[in-house]
């Protein structure tokens, strides 16, 4: 059984690219289907977001579907940026994530994926409270297929709890990073102001207690549209999502084109930042998009506003 998603499409006969179905929307799909529950309704969706990977390196399409605590669904596929090393990629369960962060959830209960998620999805899955009990299930898989939770995939987990004070917010929890921008906003305006924007959001809202600097990028493409990202950190560091890469799942939300549609890109993080995303951004868009332009803001954080 599988699911169409009928919605708007960028053009006749494209992949449809809504990556979130609202409760109402569930419930449609379920009465349609005769389902009595959401979990039943997680891997016929599979197919659907399977289409919208993009895959130009494996060709090896990935699909993950999963319901938040608010009744939503959010879809999440793999992103591969050629003239990038591999570990630049996007993962299905990543991009689920981060969509599910742009969207404000609290929470996820289970996912479906087409695939067995990887040692590192597991990682990065564990920064999320409760993360154990989320329940996953593989729909490609040929031993049966059943929601099992993330404790099974991930025994004796190394995570958040190894590292940080249990009142630190964590992945899916509300960040509200407080940090005074230096360079003022009053000079600019149009498209290059609007990303900049978009890029301040995504550091206040970033998920960096490992290093205490936070980051967002944002990107504008000819048509104006604009796609945010916020740097995401692991307790394992290397799982986590950069913020350059969270803008890429939101290009492709907001139905973004080709990467080289791409025209001006902003990146807000820490004066001397300890950690810092300027090289990769710059790099990022010299692989995929050679002609947009990148400007870096800084901001500055006082005592008081320290992680
Ligand atoms: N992939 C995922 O999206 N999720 C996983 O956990 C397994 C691997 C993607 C990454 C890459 O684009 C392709 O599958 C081959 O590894
Ligand atoms: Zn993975």
């Amino acid at each position: 059984m599988e699911t169409m998603i009928i919605t708007r499409s960028t053009a006749e006969n494209e992949a449809p690219w809504r990556f979130v179905i609202e409760p109402s929307e569930v419930d449609e799909m379920m009465k349609e289907l005769g389902l009595s529950s959401v979990m039943e309704l997680l891997p016929t969706l599979v197919p659907a977001a399977k289409k919208m990977a993009r895959t130009p390196i494996s060709r090896f399409h990935v699909g993950a579907v999963g319901l938040g605590e608010s009744g939503r669904i959010y879809l999440g596929v793999n992103l591969e940026f050629p003239g990038l090393p591999l570990h630049h990629s996007v993962h299905a369960e990543q991009f689920l994530i981060t969509n599910a962060i742009s969207h404000k959830e609290r929470r996820i209960r289970c996912i479906a994926v087409s695939a067995a998620p990887c040692g590192h999805c597991r990682q990065f899955m564990q920064e999320i409270r409760n993360a154990s009990e989320i329940e996953i299930l593989i729909t490609g898989s040929e031993s049966g297929s059943e929601f099992r939770p993330l404790s099974s995939f991930l025994p004796e987990p190394f995570g958040p709890p190894d590292l940080l004070r249990d009142d630190v917010p964590l992945l899916l929890e509300p960040h509200d990073n407080h940090f005074e921008m230096i360079e003022m906003c009053d000079e600019i305006g149009g498209a290059a102001r609007n990303v900049r924007l978009a890029a301040e959001k995504g550091a206040r809202e970033a998920h960096a207690p490992y290093t205490g600097c936070p980051a967002g990028f944002a990107v504008v493409d000819r048509e104006g549209r604009v796609a945010g990202g916020a740097y995401a950190e692991s307790a394992a560091y290397n799982p986590g999502m950069g913020p350059t890469a969270a803008a890429m799942v939101a290009f492709v939300m907001a139905g973004g084109g080709d990467w080289e549609e791409i025209e001006e890109a902003a990146l807000v993080e820490k004066e001397d930042a300890l950690v810092s995303q300027e090289g990769t951004a710059r790099l990022l868009l010299a692989a995929i998009a050679p002609k947009a332009r990148l400007r870096v803001y800084h901001y500055r954080t006082s005592d008081a506003d320290e992680l």
